[in-house]
């Protein structure tokens, strides 16, 4: 019940384009924790930030030496609040540049930040100067403008790390740059990312909710991810596979509109599978691109939901075992080079003969 009601204030939070939930230091932390090899000598991009409240601002200004970051800035839209959920707005957007220098305030106040003339909209002119001098994004946007948020990065051909939903993985657009190996989730999911500061005018509801030591509201609708291009050893490790398919068939049954099984959960992917497996969502947190490909979300070949019996699993990743494909290739390549040995032998034929005749 209490899930029911977090997920439906994210959603809330999508059709109003409140779009209001702040990250908090320990999840920042806890990510990014896996990439610090990435950062040297760059220039990293808090777009929908305001340094003055940001815990992602803040964890790359306090971290700024140790990761051998070049620049930080961090850039607010308008509406953004003086203090976390106080009613001072601006019509204009503001930024701040963070360069590690004793004059750059690592706490900074509204006379070090620099007024934009326009709302400071991530796809306004100016946040897209800032935009292309950097390297890598890191922040939580706006849930109600993932989508174009994301594209836009694409189109600067920049480096991502993101909060968003669970669903954005249902976003054509999105599940295109997973399946094409353009992105990728990151290492904390669901309730791996603890909760998220809301104003204080949310209502709290169920056990999902709280306020913390420092009397922020939190909640925690346990259905994010983090969205990301920058690589981690953590994708290339193999999902580990106990089960079997061959003496379990009917554990997987066949669909109604594709050539392949449904596989309810991940860790009873059958490792002895050739052809297409249907998975679920939560398929991707574990996906290596080395061991599995994906072949297509959702539909099957009447682009109708994929189904069994005429029943439809919630939505399903149809994938194929990348591994058994080698091997299968390789053992029929074998078989192959068998027969025509024998054939060669049926015929008489030695094999300096063989040499010759292919000379
Ligand atoms: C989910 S909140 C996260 C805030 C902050 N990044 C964090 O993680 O604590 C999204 C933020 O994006 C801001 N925002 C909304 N629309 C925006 C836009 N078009 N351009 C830039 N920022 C926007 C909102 O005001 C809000 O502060």
């Amino acid at each position: 019940m209490a899930r029911k009601v977090q997920h439906s204030l994210l959603n809330k939070a999508k059709t109003n384009k409140n779009d209001e939930f702040y990250t908090q230091f320990s999840d920042i932390e806890s990510e990014l924790e896996h990439y610090k090899n990435h950062f040297k000598g760059k220039v990293v991009f808090c777009n929908c930030d305001d340094a003055r409240i940001s815990n992602f601002f803040k964890y790359f200004a306090q971290n700024f030496k140790e990761l051998g970051l070049k620049k930080l800035i961090s850039a607010c839209y308008k509406k953004q609040e003086r203090d976390l959920f106080n009613t001072e707005e601006s019509e204009n957007g503001s930024f701040y540049e963070y360069t590690g220098t004793i004059e750059d305030r690592i706490e900074p106040n509204s006379q070090d930040i620099i007024y934009f003339n326009g709302n400071g909209d991530f796809r306004s002119t100016e946040s897209i100067e800032l935009l292309k001098q950097s390297d890598i994004v890191v922040t939580n946007p706006p849930f109600s403008l993932f989508r174009e948020y994301v594209a836009q990065l694409i189109k600067y051909d920049k480096a991502f790390l993101l909060i968003g939903n669970i669903n954005a993985i249902t976003y054509k657009e999105i599940f295109k740059l997973i399946k094409e190996n353009n992105a990728w989730l990151g290492i904390n999911l669901g309730r791996g990312i603890s909760g998220f500061i809301v104003p204080e005018h949310y209502e709290l509801y169920g056990t999902e909710a709280r306020i913390n030591e420092s009397g922020n509201k939190i909640i925690s609708p346990n259905n994010c991810l983090w969205l990301t291009n920058l690589e981690t050893s953590k994708r290339h490790e193999d999902i580990e596979l106990t089960k079997k398919y061959f003496g379990n068939e009917t554990e997987y049954p066949k669909y109604d509109n594709y050539d392949g099984i449904n596989v309810n959960k991940t860790k009873d992917i059958p490792s002895d599978y050739n052809g297409f497996m249907g998975v679920p969502i939560t398929f991707l947190h574990k996906f290596n691109p080395d061991q599995f490909e994906i072949i297509k979300f959702r539909k099957g070949n009447d682009e109708k939901d994929l189904s069994i019996n005429g029943k439809c699993p919630y939505f399903r990743i149809l994938i194929k075992n990348k591994r058994i494909q080698a091997e299968f290739i390789e053992l029929t390549k074998k078989k192959k080079s068998q027969q025509v040995t024998k054939a060669i032998r049926n015929l008489g034929i030695n094999d300096n003969q063989q040499v010759y005749a292919s000379k």
